[in-house]
């Protein structure tokens, strides 16, 4: 594998959204807006932005105004357009110009693997990156754009991660690596342990989000057994890959949301809110006042 170039990311957004309902019954968790961006479309612009030019968004039932986001929407540009709001048209013109989007179907949402697999076709035989829309990170570079670059030297798999304090670690998978001993960012993955116990946690090395990975991850995800309730996750098959390839873990620069849970969601919108230069002023002094 020398040289190889990521040019695609898959963006699984099929899951059930269960820990935002009553807002996601018909609504897609994926279309919450952060300020007023969904998180998909943070998600697209991460893959944009780390070089890749086809974006395959895992969809499922109920969830077409994922797609129909992406797409020209013509009734709407000609009322802007009549009525003068350029900057706004920009924007709406903005997201259709952004990657060459694919959606395909996931039919029942059977875990992470299940989605990821959905893919195998249209990635076809070249690594690709996974962006979970839902973990939000946001720092000087995007994180996807950190990973490619590391990518673009070690020419393997390679795992998002992020070093969290104490207990938090039983509710991530968890990485028994060792650093690179010239780059602390780089991690030599050896095992990985789902949700450990704090005492039994091989590091502090959490997996977030966020993946780069061979093909050779489509035939292990075809072999896994399936689990509780038929779901396939990808964390098994990238245990089964570290048996055949390199893994590495990387810690990348920015702050983390898990923008899927609400609390997360709450933080996220305030750091994203605080950093608009059209809201961010007022909203500070706004929260300053505010009695707590
Ligand atoms: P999550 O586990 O955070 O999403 O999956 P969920 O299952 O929709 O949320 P809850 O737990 O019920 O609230 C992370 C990402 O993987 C996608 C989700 O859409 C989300 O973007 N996913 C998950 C799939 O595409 N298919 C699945 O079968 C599961």
């Amino acid at each position: 594998m020398a040289g190889l170039k990521i040019r695609k990311a898959v963006i699984p957004a099929a899951g059930m959204g269960t820990r935002f309902l009553p807002a996601t019954k018909v609504m897609p968790k994926e279309m919450l807006p952060l300020v007023d961006k969904p998180l998909l479309q943070y998600g697209v612009e991460e893959a944009v932005a780390a070089g890749c030019d086809e974006v395959i968004i895992i969809t499922g039932r109920g969830k077409v105004t994922m797609e129909d986001h992406f797409d020209r929407a013509p009734e709407l540009e000609a009322s802007l357009e009549r009525r003068g709001k350029l900057e706004l048209l920009e924007k709406v013109r903005e997201v259709t110009k952004l990657a060459r989007i694919v959606a395909t179907r996931q039919s029942e949402p059977l875990g992470l693997g299940h989605a990821v697999l959905q893919a195998k076709e249209i990635v076809g035989d070249e690594p690709f990156c996974v962006i979970l829309p839902d973990d939000v990170v946001h720092g000087d570079e995007a994180c996807m754009k950190q990973m490619v670059q590391a990518f673009e030297k070690v020419q393997a798999s390679i795992l998002g991660s992020e070093e969290v304090e104490g207990d938090a670690i039983q509710n991530y998978g968890c990485l028994d690596c060792l650093v690179d001993p010239n780059d602390p960012q780089l991690l030599h993955v050896r095992d990985m342990v789902e949700k450990p116990k704090p005492h039994e946690a091989p590091s502090q090395n959490a997996i977030i989000g966020r993946y780069i990975l061979t093909p050779r991850i489509f035939e292990l995800i075809e072999g896994l057994k399936p689990g509780a309730g038929g779901e396939l996750q990808l964390t098994d098959a990238i245990k089964a890959l570290i048996q055949f390839e390199k893994v590495y873990g990387f810690r990348y620069k920015g702050v983390r949301h898990d923008a899927g849970d609400k609390f997360g969601f709450l933080k996220a919108t305030v750091d994203f809110a605080l950093e608009r230069e059209d809201l961010g002023p007022a909203f500070r002094e706004w929260l300053k006042a505010k009695k707590f």
